[in-house]
């Protein structure tokens, strides 16, 4: 994974908890890089994973919703970070349609390393949108984070429903935003 989204972790952590907060994430160790992350650097997503867990068990609140928030939070700091994709871009369904084939595909020129999901998007006919998601890393719950942050930066009303795909696991799923 990488480091930018870690670099934007402990930034959201810093601000949210202070540098004592952060301090704690990494105080308990086990963390191959020992906490030290830039942003152009490549890093085991397993190493997010604990440091999310360790969140976890420090404020009760759960994992998945954890990931999703920061999914949330990241896709603001995107905005900021990447403002060339969202030009000319008018609203959210139009922004989630090119995440595959527009966004990600920019970010894999950017990061040639990058460890990207798939989404299979579709446009429907009521205006909202069917998305795929599919990984080899289990990042539903960011991905929900990061749809529902598209939604708020458009003020977009639309709700965010998530639907198991059989042999369900936190690696594929369907959303359908309506
Ligand atoms: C300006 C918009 C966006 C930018 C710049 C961006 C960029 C990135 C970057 C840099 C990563 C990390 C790559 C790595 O781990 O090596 C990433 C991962 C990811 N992105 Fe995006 N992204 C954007 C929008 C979105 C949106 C709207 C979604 C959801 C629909 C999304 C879904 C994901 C997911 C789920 C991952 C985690 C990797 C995985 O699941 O395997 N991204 N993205």
């Amino acid at each position: 994974m990488k480091g930018i989204v870690f670099t934007e972790f402990f930034e959201m952590v810093e601000q949210q908890g202070g540098l004592d907060e952060v301090d704690a994430l990494l105080e308990g160790g086990g963390l191959a890089t020992g906490g030290a992350y830039t942003s152009v650097g490549t890093y085991d997503f397993r190493e997010l994973l604990s440091l999310v867990e360790r969140m976890g068990e420090r404020s009760g609140v759960p994992v998945p919703l954890l990931i999703q928030s920061f999914g949330e939070h990241l896709f603001g700091r995107f905005r900021l970070k990447f403002p060339e994709f969202f030009e000319g871009v008018e609203d959210a369904p139009t922004f989630l349609a090119g995440v595959e084939d527009t966004i990600h595909t920019a970010v894999r020129k950017l990061y040639p390393d990058a460890e990207l999901p798939t989404f299979d998007v579709k446009l429907l006919p009521c205006g909202g949108v069917e998305m795929l998601y599919a990984s080899p890393r289990p990042f539903a719950d960011f991905a929900e984070g990061l749809i529902k942050g598209c939604l708020r930066h458009f003020g977009d009303t639309r709700s965010v429903q998530r639907e198991a795909l059989p042999g369900g696991s936190s690696s594929t799923c369907r959303f359908i935003v309506r």
